[in-house]
């Protein structure tokens, strides 16, 4: 008997007791690799780090919390000055609040005021992607293209407009790259005229798609062409980083990839490396500067917001990361482990497609590789792998409505950024063994 409402409402989880670099321990001392670094892709540093451990029972003991509304505190200040240190050329402030939900809707809430101050409040939609994950409160799920997590509610949300992703495995206008000449980026133009750009506020996207489609990145020339599109009607550029930032991707932003400064990016998930409950929005100089020169301030606040001992907590995150290299480290494990995934591919007729960058990796599990045909969806396959890791002592992240929002199935690996290439083979070994399993179960 549980009073606990967990994700899964009848299945029994195991009770996590402790954790160390890249392994849980449960209550009967089974060890998993966190492949998934939480959930989803949270914990970047690893479990169990003592110098955030240290830094939070000295902190609490002496201020773990201020009134926001009234006052500031040096560790906010510090933390704001870190990440803009670590975010691109142009970005000068943060607004810090407790979950990546919060981070995208005050991020369109930024777009959204930033018009209204410079006197062009006609701008409010928000376009996004389908088969994208922006979070689940009800605007965040607004923005959101994932369609099993939206449909309950679509009819109390305030929707978003959609455009069709940017993945080419599975590309929605049957075209192949690079002959296609970026038709998926090309949509945003067509949308934004459709809606009228003066009524257009901002443009949302995950650089890499992470729950809604398993690490997929955007193909080069996509993101550029999107900022292109963006300047041309006016419209902001709002990038979710919230689990593809902070080094996740090899990369200090995973917009650092394509060269593309946007206007603002929501961050979360590995800010707080799931320590404490940590997300942001940076936020542009052009922004800003409209937004004060006006006298604008910004209304947007939780009880949260700029959070003492949490800023600390992503201060001490930060400097680890930099002291342990954890960005260079995401980069060359990641790239074995995409490597190690495509072998797996090699050998086992199941997995469709392999994506991924830095130690953000996905699977795609197909009935036929060649045809690119899914599994039935009521076979559940994505989180019979999941299951079958579990058994194993391996924790990843499946997913479902990879292709239309109903059908197909994939898993997100993302273990912590201190991974080791010896515990890079450990995984795979799991994960190789697993899909074995379930191939066999649904005899294919
Ligand atoms: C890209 C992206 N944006 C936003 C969110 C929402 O973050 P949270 O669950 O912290 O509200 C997530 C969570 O998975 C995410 O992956």
């Amino acid at each position: 008997m549980t009073h606990a409402i967990l994700r899964n409402l009848t299945q029994k989880n195991p009770c996590m007791v402790r954790g160390e670099g890249i392994y849980l321990y449960d209550s009967d001392g089974k060890r998993y690799i966190d492949g998934a670094s939480g959930s989803a892709l949270a914990c970047n540093i690893g479990h169990g780090v003592k110098e955030v451990a240290a830094v939070m029972a000295t902190q609490a003991e002496e201020l773990a919390y201020n009134p926001f509304h009234c006052s500031h505190s040096q560790a906010y200040e510090d933390m704001a000055e870190r990440l803009i240190r670590w975010a691109p050329k142009g970005f000068v402030r943060v607004f810090s609040v407790s979950s990546g939900s919060e981070a995208v809707e005050n991020a369109v809430k930024f777009g959204r005021q930033y018009h209204v101050a410079r006197g062009v409040p006609s701008k409010y939609l928000v376009i996004s992607r389908w088969q994208s994950y922006h979070g689940n409160t009800l605007g965040a799920l607004a923005c959101s293209g994932a369609t099993g997590r939206r449909r309950r509610h679509t009819p109390m949300i305030r929707d978003a407009i959609h455009i069709p992703p940017a993945f080419c495995y599975r590309c929605a206008f049957e075209k192949t790259y690079p002959a296609c000449d970026l038709k998926c980026a090309r949509a945003l133009e067509n949308a934004i005229l459709q809606e009228g750009p003066e009524n257009v506020s901002a443009f949302i996207a995950e650089p890499v798609v992470g729950a809604a489609l398993g690490g997929v990145p955007a193909p080069p020339g996509y993101f550029q062409k999107i900022r292109e599109i963006c300047d041309r009607y006016d419209v902001l550029f709002i990038a979710d980083e919230v689990m593809c930032g902070l080094g996740r991707t090899g990369a200090n932003f995973a917009m650092d990839h394509w060269s593309v400064v946007p206007d603002i990016i929501a961050i979360g998930k590995g800010m707080g490396s799931g320590y404490f409950p940590m997300a942001a929005c940076l936020v542009a100089d052009g922004i800003m500067h409209t937004m004060q020169s006006r006298g604008a301030g910004f209304e947007g606040v939780h009880t949260c917001c700029g959070h003492l001992l949490g800023s600390r907590v992503t201060s001490v995150i930060l400097d680890y990361m930099e002291k342990n290299d954890l960005v260079r480290n995401s980069r060359q494990q990641g790239e074995l482990l995409l490597q190690g995934i495509e072998h797996l591919k090699a050998s086992r007729p199941s997995v469709g497609d392999v994506r991924g960058l830095g130690l953000m990796c996905g699977v795609e599990f197909v009935k036929d590789q060649a045809t690119r045909e899914p599994f039935p969806s009521e076979l559940k396959v994505a989180e019979h792998v999941m299951d079958a890791c579990m058994d194993r002592g391996l924790i990843v992240y499946p997913g479902h409505g990879t292709i239309d929002g109903a059908s197909g199935d994939h898993l997100l690996i993302g273990p912590p950024l201190v991974i080791t290439s010896k515990q890079i083979g450990d995984l795979l070994a799991i994960l190789q063994d697993a899909v074995a399993v379930v191939e066999k179960e649904i005899r294919i």
